[in-house]
């Protein structure tokens, strides 16, 4: 695997592929690589010839009150699990790569509609940072497809909005959530989480699977929501949200929806985890 930081560099090997007729499929990350980021590599590689992977810790998504310096970094661990999952290009800039004149002097990307509420809300600004370096490692990476994992589903919509309305010739790829044996959709952020609270966190998505079966005999949603977050809250969660909406614009579902997804947040111990279920009426 060949690792570079530098953008020159990067842009070298991609034209050599382009000149090759290559298919190039890229995976964007933060690292702290778990199976379910190696599930979007093998994803990719069903899909094109040559697979590029980022790591970069953007700091633009992160709110003032949001942490980055204890964002889990494990470089050499990540570098060993995408040779493992036989990804040719690493590419992990540094801040001052990707944002030269600061973060306050940056163009921005902002999506609408779908950016706004949700993890939108509860996180202002938080996906005019994904759409931004999204976007920007489009463009340096200028791949034929983009892997992304459904766990953050908001995001999914975000990023396929924004290839939409700026007609950005690249196929998003969306990857099913990998779970642990308990339901516990996998993310970085367990890594906050004791054996204990890993247990009561396993409880969201058991929250979210029995609305979804609810779904099919009951269209009280708004009773059905205070259910579930009543049971999350008492397995010892605080709850963020829980709405049911519409699959693809995401705004709150109605009684004729049939493309549905449940989408949820969650505080437990130190963690904020997020979780969704897709629900075909
Ligand atoms: O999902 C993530 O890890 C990040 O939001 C992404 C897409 C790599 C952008 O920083």
């Amino acid at each position: 695997m060949n690792i570079v930081s530098d953008i020159t560099e990067l842009r070298q090997q991609i034209n050599e592929w382009r000149k090759q007729g290559l298919k190039i499929a890229f995976v964007p990350t933060m690292g702290n690589l778990h199976a379910g980021h190696i599930s979007l590599v093998a994803e990719a590689h069903k899909h094109a010839d040559r697979i590029v992977a980022s790591i970069f810790v953007n700091p633009m998504q992160f709110g003032a009150n949001e942490d980055i310096g204890n964002y889990p970094r494990t470089m050499e661990d990540d570098k060993q699990k995408l040779v493992n999952a036989k990804t040719d290009l690493l590419f992990t800039p540094t801040p001052e790569i990707i944002y030269p004149k600061g973060l306050d002097k940056q163009t921005y990307v902002e999506v609408p509609n779908v950016s706004d509420g949700y993890c939108g809300e509860s996180r202002p600004g938080h996906f005019r940072g994904v759409s931004t370096i999204v976007c920007k490692l489009f463009n340096l990476v200028q791949p034929d497809i983009a892997c992304f994992g459904l766990k953050d589903y908001q995001q999914v919509q975000v990023i396929q909005t924004m290839v939409e309305d700026l007609s950005l010739p690249i196929e998003i790829i969306p990857v099913a959530t990998m779970r642990e044996e308990s339901g516990l959709a996998m993310s970085s952020r367990n890594n906050y989480l004791s054996t204990d609270e890993k247990n009561v966190a396993a409880h969201l998505h058991k929250a979210l699977s029995w609305l979804a079966e609810q779904l099919l005999i009951n269209k009280d949603y708004n009773a059905l929501t205070e259910t579930a977050i009543k049971t999350i809250n008492a397995a010892g969660m605080r709850a963020d949200y829980i709405h049911i909406c519409h699959a693809r614009t995401l705004n709150p579902a109605t009684i004729d929806d049939t493309e549905i997804v449940i989408l949820a947040a969650a505080h437990c111990g130190k963690a904020r985890l997020i979780d969704n279920i897709q629900v075909n009426l």
